[in-house]
């Protein structure tokens, strides 16, 4: 089994041929980001030949139209230049399957359908089930299969496996509910929970960054770390119809829930026993359940910013605020910006902050931790502090993915002047190529049968109880802390920049 810390990619064995069934085939996901996906890896040659994909869905259309509307849109976004060449024997493995998610008898058609094209594929009928439609059809998708008979592998040397996307639930008992359809029908192994920012090959260096070198991991405590940030900034609004969904989710369930706290995990997290998928999320979920949860609203007051973001002007362009857009009911509270200051109580963390913040309507999209190191003694250079910065490591996440590591130099002359210079890398510049995208990854991993990347049942579980208490703060009307607003183009609001001001200490500029 090929394991995404322990093998070259070069080194990767192809997986098996299989077919990747879509539920949701014809929505944005689908186009934007799986097919394309799937078209470059065919490209890069890392799929099997013998590859097919069936894309399930409700509207009536045959494989020709699908086909088209996949090519367009791939065209339009595929990573790599979109060459005829290989479109045309790729898309005629692409299968379009019409049904409706809640019709029974669309189950019994796709096991015949997938006996047809598996026929004519010849070897091991695997299947990869990846469930992409809107989440409230998750349990029906899931109770159909396995009334359909194809959760289970369709002979003794074949797998039968399942992808889910997020939203994985709204909370912790929902999130629970959706673990226990999936364990009705898949077994865990088999079971592939997404979160995009773990395929994301800047997340993924960050275990290599601090356990493949000698030179961080005996600074990576609190003896050495004042604190940490991590921030993930979007420009982007509303656009696209994401409304709807977005103001039942809000910043904290969109994206701290599942991708923020996972970078968390994997900067906080002790040396895993091994690089198995269970050795690493072992190690993750430790993080998770060190966390100091909130246990009253005062609490989440102190520790917790929300903001929602008014019209403003990004880019010299103005922007509607969040009120203002598609979809939002025009007394929404939802927040479009959240900070935290956490604690890990574990022996290696205690005492440092991680503050989290994320936003939408930014002035940039822009996604890195910063690691603040604590000051060196006040005694010979440091009497008066250099330029009042501290050694700081960023890992920049996206984009201009790299690292850079802030240090304190002698300016050139006769005087003693210091400034702070920083020694950078870059990928595009050392690696001189450009990242494959997180489904590339993602895709791969779970066709190979390795969950390293993927977020096990007790990740997600225990992320959720956490970010449940400060939902529950949120709902308590007499004690709700307020939601503030920050007008769009600005970097959030300013009682985000309190939580850090009042321990003197700053937000990086980003
Ligand atoms: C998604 C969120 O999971 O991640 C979106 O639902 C967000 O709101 C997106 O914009 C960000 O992903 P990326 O890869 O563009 O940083």
């Amino acid at each position: 089994m090929n394991n995404p810390f322990r093998d070259e990619p070069s080194t990767r064995q192809r997986p098996e041929p299989c077919t990747v069934v879509i539920f949701g085939a014809t929505g944005d996901l689908t186009h934007r980001k799986l097919v394309p996906a799937l078209y470059n890896l065919t490209v890069d040659g890392e799929l099997p030949p013998g590859m097919d994909i069936v894309g399930f869905a409700r509207r009536d259309k045959s494989n020709d139209t699908f086909r088209e509307e996949l090519r367009e849109m791939n065209q339009r976004v595929s990573r790599q230049n979109p060459s005829d060449n290989v479109w045309e024997p790729f898309s005629r493995q692409i299968h379009y399957h019409r049904s409706g998610f809640d019709d029974e008898e669309g189950y019994h058609s796709l096991a015949e359908h997938l006996r047809e094209i598996e026929q004519i594929r010849g070897g091991c009928p695997n299947r990869l089930f990846y469930l992409a439609s809107a989440p409230e059809y998750f349990e029906p998708i899931l109770g159909h299969l396995r009334n359909a008979g194809l959760h289970q592998p369709a002979d003794p040397t074949s797998w039968s496996r399942v992808i889910v996307e997020k939203p994985f639930g709204t909370d912790l008992a929902s999130a629970r509910a959706l673990n226990q359809a999936v364990a009705r029908t898949f077994h865990e192994r088999d079971t592939f929970r997404i979160d995009h920012y773990l395929g994301k090959e800047t997340a993924q260096n960050i275990m290599v960054l601090r356990f493949a070198n000698a030179i961080f991991e005996p600074l990576w405590k609190n003896t050495h770390i004042d604190h940490v940030q991590i921030t993930c900034s979007e420009d982007l609004g509303m656009e696209g119809g994401r409304g709807g969904y977005y103001d039942t989710a809000g910043a904290l369930r969109d994206m701290v829930q599942n991708h923020l706290l996972q970078l968390l995990s994997l900067v906080a997290m002790e040396p895993p026993v091994d690089l198995s998928a269970d050795g690493v999320r072992d190690a993750k979920v430790n993080v998770l359940r060190s966390l100091r949860p909130f246990n009253s609203p005062q609490d989440v007051a102190r520790h917790v910013v929300r903001s929602q973001y008014t019209g403003g002007s990004i880019l010299g362009s103005d922007v509607p605020g969040y009120l203002e857009e598609d979809r939002i009911p025009s007394d929404s509270t939802t927040e479009t910006y959240v900070a935290l200051e956490l604690f890990i109580d574990n022996w290696r963390w205690a005492g440092v902050p991680f503050y989290i913040r994320m936003g939408k309507r930014l002035p940039k999209k822009a996604t890195e931790i910063s690691v603040h190191f604590k000051k060196p003694p006040g005694v010979l250079f440091n009497r008066q502090d250099a330029d009042g910065r501290e050694n700081e490591l960023v890992i920049r996440i996206q984009p201009d993915e790299g690292h850079a590591l802030r240090i304190t130099s002698k300016l050139p002359g006769a005087s003693l002047r210091m400034e702070s210079v920083k020694m950078d890398f870059r990928y595009t510049s050392s690696f001189g190529k450009a990242s494959p995208e997180a489904y590339e990854r993602l895709l791969l991993d779970a066709m190979a049968g390795d969950a390293t990347l993927f977020a096990r049942r007790d990740e997600v579980e225990t992320a959720w109880a956490f970010i449940d208490k400060i939902h529950s703060a949120w709902n308590d009307t007499s004690h709700a802390p307020p939601v503030t607003n920050y007008p769009a183009g600005s970097w959030g609001p300013p009682e985000a920049d309190d939580l850090l001001a009042k321990h003197n200490r700053v937000w990086r500029r980003l």
